[in-house]
């Protein structure tokens, strides 16, 4: 009897610094060949040098996902039907108060938080579900449930907290497209690790290193939630029971408004009208 002792291949973008780095490194050592995506070649030259030496064949794929023509090369190569670990990481802040955040930094945050993360699911997703197994994790944010937050003291985020929102929302839904599948999805809401993320920001970062979990732990997390069957994974959340009243509210809103009714708040002319 022949055995197969081809090693399962994990695509990780942004793997050149961070979480993504983390996440690489990780399932190098658990036995994956790897998929390096990230702009800085330098970097995933090196991390691929660390994996090769410790067994992994890696794959640099250096490429702005932003780019159309960049993002086209990874969706080939997601599409090649050996993919067996997806991990859509690559992600920036963008952190403006939306009225004078550059368009073209607004357009760049879309394309790579929710049209790449949707373009390599796509592309990898068929022959995991094909082959009944595999596992698919979308690097979300705990901002993406900040929406009803002001402004201070987080950060302006409207459009990096949506295009988490996206994330968020396109894994749970998907996740009840395949239930029977074998393959595990998982949405990843960190709170603030310490990682390159926040240079741009002027954050200190001796005050990070006290507010801000390790990008190995974040990790740790997403592959023990992945064990456990959970959708969503919010590494530092002590108590899970918060993740089910949050999804039982937002059922709760959804069975009880959608009637054919309106509401009778909206049906009564309001004190202005009635006076003008
Ligand atoms: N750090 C936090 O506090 C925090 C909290 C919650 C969620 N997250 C999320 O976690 C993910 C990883 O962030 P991190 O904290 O590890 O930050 P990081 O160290 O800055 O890593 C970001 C990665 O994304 C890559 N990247 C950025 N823009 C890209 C583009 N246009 N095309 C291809 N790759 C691109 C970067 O590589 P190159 O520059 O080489 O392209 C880098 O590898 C992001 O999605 C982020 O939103 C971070």
């Amino acid at each position: 009897m022949s055995v197969d002792r081809r090693r399962p291949v994990a695509l990780v973008t942004g793997a050149s610094s961070g979480i993504g780095a983390s996440y690489a490194t990780r399932l190098g050592q658990d036995g994956y060949d790897l998929v390096l995506v990230a702009r800085r070649r330098d970097r995933l030259d090196d991390l691929a040098e660390r994996l090769g030496s410790n067994g992994s064949t890696v794959e640099v794929l250096a490429c702005d996902l932003t780019d159309p023509t960049g993002l086209a090369k990874i969706e080939a190569r997601a599409s090649q039907g050996d993919i067996e670990f997806l991990v859509n990481n690559a992600g920036f802040a963008g952190y403006r108060p939306f009225a004078e955040l550059d368009p073209k930094i607004a357009e760049d945050l879309i394309r790579l938080h929710v049209l790449a993360v949707t373009r390599l699911t796509r592309a990898a997703l068929p022959t995991m579900v094909q082959g009944g197994s595999g596992a698919i994790v979308n690097v979300a944010s705990l901002l993406s449930l900040s929406g009803s937050l002001p402004a201070n003291p987080l950060p302006y985020r409207a459009t990096y907290a949506g295009a988490k929102a996206f994330i968020v929302t396109f894994t749970q839904a998907l996740s009840g497209e395949v239930p029977a599948s074998g393959v595990r999805l998982q949405a990843l809401l960190p709170g603030v690790v310490a990682t390159e993320f926040h240079d741009t920001l002027n954050v200190d970062r001796s005050r990070m290193a006290s507010m801000a979990m390790g990008p190995d732990e974040v990790v740790t997390a997403s592959l023990a939630a992945l064990e456990h069957g959970e959708l969503i994974c919010v590494p530092g959340l002590e108590d899970p029971a918060l993740i089910e009243q949050l999804t039982g509210a937002q059922r709760a809103v959804m069975q009880a408004g959608n009637r054919p009714q309106l509401a009778a708040r909206y049906k009564a002319p309001s004190p202005s009208a009635k006076s003008s």
